[in-house]
């Protein structure tokens, strides 16, 4: 179990080095509250090596690199996108289940899942190699999001269409032409992939018999309203209720304010239920 207070004890830490991350305005990946997320993790856990698997510019790797002194393994099939570059950091442009992970000593690790893959899949991919612990950056709530999450297995929800969220979707004939064929196709061939997920009672049961540990780490402080522009309650309630509930409360938060332009604000405050797991 997590001690609460132990969580305060690691904030002003945090902010004085988030203040010198290399990109100001993360758009496309982590802010403020789930990088303190993995900072929380790597600092209480301290995992010999990372596996980051999403790595877009590089905020992220450079975060683990910064937190903590590990071994770091980034994936990425899109490295064209990456800045940001770990200088010890060994890279893959393959998919996590492409990689012999024999070559690796994994007994210490923690893999960090930020690439909108299926979570519950991963789970499984992780076992077949003997990973025990993950950090799911977003566990998308039931209806959101491009990619089954751990919450949407507990609910028996499934995520039966490749974005969820109505803030999200094709903007553009052609482009709600093609995820309408594509999901169509998935759809007819369903036992062959696995991006989409009927609702079901089954992953629940599983994720009950494999789950050692499983908790939402909580934010620091959250916008009034979520990310996917719903009140905080019912299917998009905190379980891990945030930090602060004002902002000018958190300690020494004027070092990152001066950073971030107004209309950026609600992103840098943004939360999706980011979420440590423990396999047995
Ligand atoms: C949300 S971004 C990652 C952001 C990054 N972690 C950060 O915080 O700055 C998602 C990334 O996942 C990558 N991605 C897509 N499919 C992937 C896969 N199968 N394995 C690893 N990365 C993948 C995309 O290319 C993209 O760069």
């Amino acid at each position: 179990m997590i001690d609460k207070n132990q969580y305060y004890d690691y904030i002003e830490e945090f902010i004085d080095l988030y203040s010198k991350r290399p990109f100001k305005i993360n758009s496309n990946g982590m802010r403020f509250n789930h990088s303190f997320g993995i900072f929380y993790i790597l600092k209480t856990r301290r995992p010999k090596l990372v596996i980051e698997s999403g790595v877009d510019k590089g905020h992220s790797t450079w975060l683990i690199e910064n937190t903590l002194d590990t071994e770091i393994v980034c994936i990425d099939p899109k490295p064209h996108n990456i800045i940001y570059k770990a200088k010890n950091g060994i890279y893959f442009e393959d998919d996590f289940v492409g990689i012999d992970w024999t070559k690796f000593n994994i007994n210490n690790s923690l893999c960090i899942f930020d690439d909108h893959q299926n979570a519950y899949s991963r789970l499984m991919e992780m076992k077949w190699w003997g990973f025990k612990s993950a950090i799911f950056e977003d566990n998308f709530p039931t209806d959101e999001g491009d990619s089954y999450s751990i919450k949407q297995a507990f609910d028996e929800t499934g995520h039966e269409r490749i974005q969820l969220s109505e803030g999200f979707q094709q903007s553009t004939l052609r482009g709600k032409l093609i995820r309408y064929i594509e999901e169509k196709v998935l759809l007819k061939n369903y036992w062959r992939q696995s991006i989409l997920r009927k609702s079901n009672k089954i992953d629940k049961v599983a994720l009950d018999l494999n789950l050692n540990e499983y908790f939402e780490i909580p934010p620091i402080y959250v916008n009034k309203i979520s990310h996917f522009n719903k009140e905080w309650s019912g299917n998009y309630e905190i379980k891990s209720k945030p930090l602060f509930k004002n902002m000018e409360d958190i300690p020494k938060i004027e070092k990152i304010l001066t950073d971030i332009p107004d209309d950026q604000l609600i992103n840098e405050f943004s939360y999706c239920f980011i979420s440590y797991v423990k396999l047995n």
